[in-house]
This record gives structure tokens, C-alpha cells and sequence, in this order.
């Protein structure tokens, strides 16, 4: 995705079909076609009448921005709902299979005791949140990784930590798939993780937080 100002959104690196059983291709095309993109174009609009079209997408979430607090709440929600879902969209693959030995892995096993654990603590965690959320997993580098569910379209806030996972916990994402049941969702997501692609993540957040 362009970073910058016009914001364009991402092409799907896969076919509307390619998620199943995780997603269908309706909800995908929905999600993604519909939904993320309408909201790049908000954001684009958003800018221009805010005159902030210098900023970059993480500046317009993480930078003091003097607005007043009822704009400013509407410009981070739109900033995130397009940080989130490109995050989201780019954290699975259709080539994914079983969790490879890496340094995440390794760091997911030494945190939580095994890859089964940190997925049933994932599960738990999308279970316990009340109403329309994001789950993450995220690194501070050498202090460690944890999860953090952020409500509405907050993203995670990039000054402190990297995020390595993100799974949208809105029902728009998995509702037509898996009814109600946000535990099938999200062991099915796991299913289709790029572990590579998390671990370059997990890499990089080593040296950028020590
Ligand atoms: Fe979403």
C-alpha cells in the first residue's frame, strides 16, 4: 500500500477464494473491495480537509495532531481501519502450513509454552472481548511479545511496540463463515498464517525496540 498521501489500497495478494475454509469469497471480496477501500478513500478525504496530506500513514496515528478531540477521534479511527485491515489482509497466505522453527516460533514456545497454547490463549483472548475489536500480537523487541485487543479500528500504538499478528474481530470478518462462533474464526485464521512474513516482522522488532 502507498504510505503516503494519496492513500491507494492494497491489492489482495490472492483470489477471493483462496482463504477457504477460513473465509469465503463474498465476505473477502466484501471486506476488502468494499469496506477497506471505501475507508482509504475517507481517509484520503479526510486529509485533504484537515490539510495533512504531508503526514504518512503512521504519522496520522501516532502524531500529535492538533484537532479538536471530536475530529481527531474520527481522523485516528479511519487512519487505523486502514492500517488494520492492510495489516490484516497481508498477515495470512494461502501457502501457509505448520508453524516452521524460527525466531518467533522459538520466542512464541519459550513465551507461552507451545504454538497450541498461544493459539488457545488467542482464541480466549478473541472470546473474552466485548464488541467490535482487533487481537494482536505484538513485540517490544527484547522485552518480549504479549497480546493486546484494541477496540474499534485503534491500532496498536506503533511508538511502543511492532505488530507481529493482527486478526480483525469485527463480525463483518467472520460472521457469514462462522455464524457467532469467533473461537472457529480464529483457529481457522491460525490455519492460514504467514509465519515467514511474521517472522521478518518479529526480526525487525528486535532491533527496533532493544
Ligand atoms: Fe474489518
Amino acid at each position: 500500500m502507498n504510505q503516503t498521501f494519496p492513500f491507494q489500497s492494497d491489492a489482495l495478494p490472492y483470489s477471493y477464494a483462496a482463504l477457504m475454509p477460513y473465509c469465503d469469497a463474498n465476505t473477502l471480496y466484501f471486506h476488502h473491495d468494499q469496506y477497506y477501500t471505501d475507508a482509504v478513500y475517507r481517509l484520503n478525504k479526510l486529509v485533504v480537509a484537515h490539510r495533512l496530506t504531508g503526514l504518512d500513514l503512521r504519522q496520522l496515528l501516532t502524531e500529535k495532531i492538533a484537532l479538536p478531540p471530536d475530529q481527531l477521534s474520527v481522523l485516528r479511527d479511519t487512519a487505523g481501519l486502514v492500517f488494520n485491515h492492510q495489516f490484516y489482509f497481508g498477515c495470512v497466505c494461502t501457502a501457509a502450513g505448520a508453524p516452521p522453527i524460527n525466531p518467533l516460533t522459538q520466542a512464541l514456545v519459550t513465551t507461552y509454552g507451545s504454538i497450541d497454547a498461544f493459539r488457545q490463549l488467542m482464541v480466549e483472548a478473541a472470546q473474552s472481548a466485548v464488541g467490535s475489536n482487533w487481537l494482536w500480537l505484538v513485540s517490544e523487541g527484547r522485552k518480549g511479545i504479549h497480546l493486546v485487543i484494541t477496540p474499534n479500528n485503534l491500532a496498536v500504538d506503533l511508538n511502543s511496540v511492532s505488530p507481529i499478528l493482527g486478526v480483525d474481530l469485527w463480525e463483518h470478518a467472520y460472521f457469514t463463515m462462522n455464524h457467532f462462533d469467533i473461537a472457529a474464526y480464529v483457529r481457522c485464521w491460525f490455519r492460514f498464517i504467514d509465519w515467514e512474513a511474521a517472522n521478518r516482522r518479529y526480526e525487525a522488532s528486535l532491533t527496533a525496540w532493544k
